[in-house]
Order: structure tokens, then C-alpha cells, then sequence
């Protein structure tokens, strides 16, 4: 798609504001999904995508047609680093991320600017178009941005529908009065995009872990038998990945210690990528000190090969036999500490979760294990969903089958409800 002219410099507009712009907001690792429809107000929301990156937030558009007719797809894309989707049957995108993904993905679905005929399709859960089936496919809030003639808002029409989608709560932002592009003066601007932005920041509560320390193991461990060989579990590392994020956005400064996995760091998080068992646990202990919260997710192989072959070992033999050596318990080795940090752990059980975890809880000395059941047909390892019991001294709580990143939510939640800061801290 070619950039117009006018999108050309709006571009460079936005670009140079960005050098100047004063919001300081921040977003960073949040999942803003922004809707653009139809009115001549989609051009500042080329402004507001433009906050939103600069903010930290991870940001895809989805346009109506009619948007298209306003701003080029390419602005968007240029300052959002993807590409903007607007058919709901696009073969390309729909294989990149598919719109139920991309529904799932979002952690608040803005629409700014939001149109009459949006809203009022919004209001009759209408499902024709990609952004209004997003809006239906999603389970993130939804945030609308008003815009329209002020006849148009003022319509009784128009009322019923906004009545409606207050009803079901929608986040309704605006809009505001003023002189409007067709000439007319009243109610039916939308709000500007830099109070869009702050409202944005403002949905999302955060900050409970700010300027706290927190360190998270991830992934499987790979223990070599040879130079090409090794001995390896499933994990994928996606909880892990979930809990980094989650604690960033707490505001927690984040060390990422992660196995091999194919995942990318969240924003604003410090990753130290290893292989083995061994070397995780030389990277946790080298940076333990200081951390005030250590979540030790990661797939830790028990058992490493006593030896490892210099060269790849020839089948020769009928059989053969490998000796295992145990492997560290870099988790009991960090509770054990003489100060240790706050720590939580995982427990993949197949049978009576809850009373083998409580005694991995209390025999490693943690202060907080998150249980779950493995095998047959609950989540899991390589599962996009999964269930946890969390258990602590003094409590415990199911979190019910969902989406990890959301489970990473609630958990680290729960860390903050029971992590006490160290004294002195405030
Ligand atoms: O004893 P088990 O392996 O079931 O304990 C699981 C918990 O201990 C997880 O939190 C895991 O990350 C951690 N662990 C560890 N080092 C090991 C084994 C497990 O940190 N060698």
C-alpha cells in the first residue's frame, strides 16, 4: 500500500512531535488494540497511536473501510511497526495472527474516534466487519471515543445507542464541545488524543511492585549428552514469559532468566538466556543479590548425564546405559539464602495437587507455590491456557482455566497481596 502524501507528512509531523512530546505515561509490555472508524477525528488518532508506542505499549490498528477513506493504512503502520488490518477475511493476516488471537492479544480495545453508525452498530452486537467482531471476540474492556456532528450526537438515536453501550460497560470517553470541522459549535468532538492517552493509562491500576527487584526462571533446561544430543522437557516457557510481563507492568524492574525457548522478552524486562540446569543456576545465584521477589517458573531437568562426550557418541552397542547425577535445585538454593527473597514456585502435579505441592511448599521453605495439574486434558506445559491453585501459609485460591497471560495477571496479584516490602523501603 502506498503512503499519500498527506500521510507522508503527518508522518514526519508526528515523528518530530515525538522528539518534543510531553506525556509521560507508561504503558510498557500493555497490548493496546486501537479501532479506527470513519470520521475526519481519525487523523488524531495517528497522534494517539503515536503516544501510545512512545509510552511503551505494544500497538495494532484495525480500521473500518471507511477510516481508510481519512488516513492512509501506512501512517499507522509506520508508527506502530505493524501492519493494519481492516478485512475480516484476509487470508495473509488472518495466518499471521488470526482475529480471535488478535482479540485475545488486546488487554483494552480502544476506539478513537468512534462514529454514529460504529456505535450504533456496536449497540446491536453487530459482527460484519473485523473491528466490530474483534469488539465482540474480545474479553479485554472496550473504550469508545465519540466523534460526530453534533446533531448527529445528539440524535435520540445516537442517545439510545450510547445508553446501550453504557449499559454493558463500555468505557465511554467524551466527547467534548467545540467548534467541529463541518462548522457547526456543540457537543461531538473527540476529546484529544493526549486525554485519550492519559485515560488509557489510567484504566490499568499497576504500580504496586514499583521500583521492587524481581528476578523469573523460564523455559525448559537442556542437559547435554553430546555435542548434539541432549536430555529436554516441553516446557515452553509461555507462563514464565506471562509472570515477566505481569510483573513489569507492576512496575517491578525485571531479570528474566530464561531456558531455551523461541519467545520474545517483554518489553523493559532484562533477559539472560542459558542452557542448562547448571547454568541457570550460576545466572540466578551471580544476580540473586538484591532481588525482592524470585518466581521460579522454569522447567528444571533433576538429572544431567554424569559425563558428557567430547564427540557424538556412534550406535554400536545393542543398548546403552546413561548415568544421571542430580541437578541443583536453584529454587530450595535461593530460599535458602541467608536473606531470601520472596519466593514463589511452581508445581506440576498429576495427582492430589494440592497436598503434594503444600509439601513442597513448606519442605523448600517457599512463600508461595502455584499448582498445576499436568497430563490428560487440562493445559498445561505447551497449552495457551491453564489453571493454577496457589497456595501460601495462611491461604490458598483457585484461578480457573484461562489464558496464561491473564493467570500471570491474577498470580502476580496475589504476589502483591502477600509480598511485604522490606522494611525501610517506603
Ligand atoms: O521439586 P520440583 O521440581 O517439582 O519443584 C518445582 C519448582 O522448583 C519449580 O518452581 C521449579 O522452577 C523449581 N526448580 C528449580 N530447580 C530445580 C528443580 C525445580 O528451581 N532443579
Amino acid at each position: 500500500m502506498l503512503t499519500t502524501a498527506a500521510d507522508f507528512y503527518l508522518i514526519i509531523y508526528l515523528r518530530r512531535r515525538a522528539l518534543t512530546g510531553t506525556v509521560a505515561l507508561s504503558l510498557l509490555g500493555r497490548h493496546i488494540l486501537l479501532g479506527v472508524s470513519g470520521g475526519i477525528a481519525a487523523y488524531k488518532s495517528a497522534e494517539l497511536a503515536r503516544l501510545l508506542v512512545k509510552a511503551g505499549a505494544e500497538v495494532r490498528v484495525v480500521m473500518t473501510t471507511a477510516a481508510t477513506e481519512f488516513v492512509g493504512p501506512m501512517t499507522f503502520q509506520a508508527l506502530t511497526g505493524h501492519t493494519v488490518r481492516s478485512g475480516l477475511f484476509d487470508e495473509e493476516h488472518e495466518a499471521a495472527m488470526g482475529h480471535i488471537e488478535l482479540a485475545r492479544w488486546a488487554d483494552l480495545v480502544v476506539i478513537a474516534p468512534a462514529t454514529a453508525d460504529l456505535m450504533a452498530r456496536l449497540a446491536h452486537g453487530k459482527a460484519e466487519d473485523l473491528l466490530t467482531t474483534l469488539v465482540l471476540a474480545t474479553p479485554a474492556a472496550v473504550a469508545i471515543a465519540p466523534a460526530m456532528n453534533q446533531q448527529m450526537w445528539a440524535d435520540t438515536a445516537t442517545q439510545a445507542n450510547l445508553e446501550r453501550l453504557d449499559e454493558r460497560e463500555y468505557l465511554i470517553w467524551g466527547p467534548a464541545a467545540g467548534e467541529q470541522a463541518c462548522g457547526d459549535v456543540g457537543m461531538g468532538r473527540m476529546i484529544e488524543p493526549a486525554e485519550i492517552a492519559e485515560k488509557i493509562d489510567a484504566s490499568f491500576p499497576g504500580g504496586r511492585l514499583d521500583g521492587i527487584s524481581a528476578m523469573v526462571t523460564a523455559g525448559p533446561t537442556y542437559e547435554a549428552i553430546d555435542p548434539v544430543r541432549f536430555i529436554g522437557n516441553r516446557s515452553s516457557g509461555k507462563m514464565g514469559f506471562a509472570v515477566a510481563r505481569a510483573l513489569v507492568e507492576q512496575g517491578a524492574e525485571v531479570t528474566l532468566v530464561a531456558g531455551p525457548v523461541k519467545l520474545e522478552a517483554p518489553k523493559g524486562v532484562r533477559r539472560i538466556d542459558v542452557e542448562s540446569a547448571a547454568e541457570m543456576h550460576a545466572a540466578v545465584m551471580d544476580s540473586i543479590a538484591g532481588q525482592a521477589l524470585f518466581v521460579a517458573s522454569a522447567a528444571v531437568a533433576d538429572y544431567r548425564p554424569a559425563d558428557v562426550a567430547d564427540g557424538k557418541i556412534k550406535k554400536s552397542a545393542q543398548s546403552m546405559t546413561l548415568e544421571l547425577v542430580r541437578n541443583p535445585d536453584i529454587l530450595a538454593d535461593v530460599a535458602a539464602l541467608p536473606e531470601p527473597p520472596f519466593c514463589v514456585g511452581f508445581a506440576a502435579e498429576t495427582h492430589d495437587v494440592v497436598g503434594h505441592a503444600e509439601e513442597k511448599r513448606t519442605r523448600k521453605n517457599l512463600d508461595m507455590i502455584a499448582a498445576n495439574h499436568v497430563g490428560g486434558e487440562t493445559g498445561g506445559f505447551d497449552a495457551a491456557d491453564n489453571a493454577l491453585t496457589v497456595l501460601w501459609k495462611n491461604g490458598s485460591i483457585e484461578l480457573p482455566m484461562m489464558d496464561k497471560q491473564r493467570l500471570a495477571h491474577r498470580l502476580v496479584e496475589l504476589i502483591c497481596d502477600q509480598f511485604k516490602k522490606p522494611e525501610g523501603d517506603d
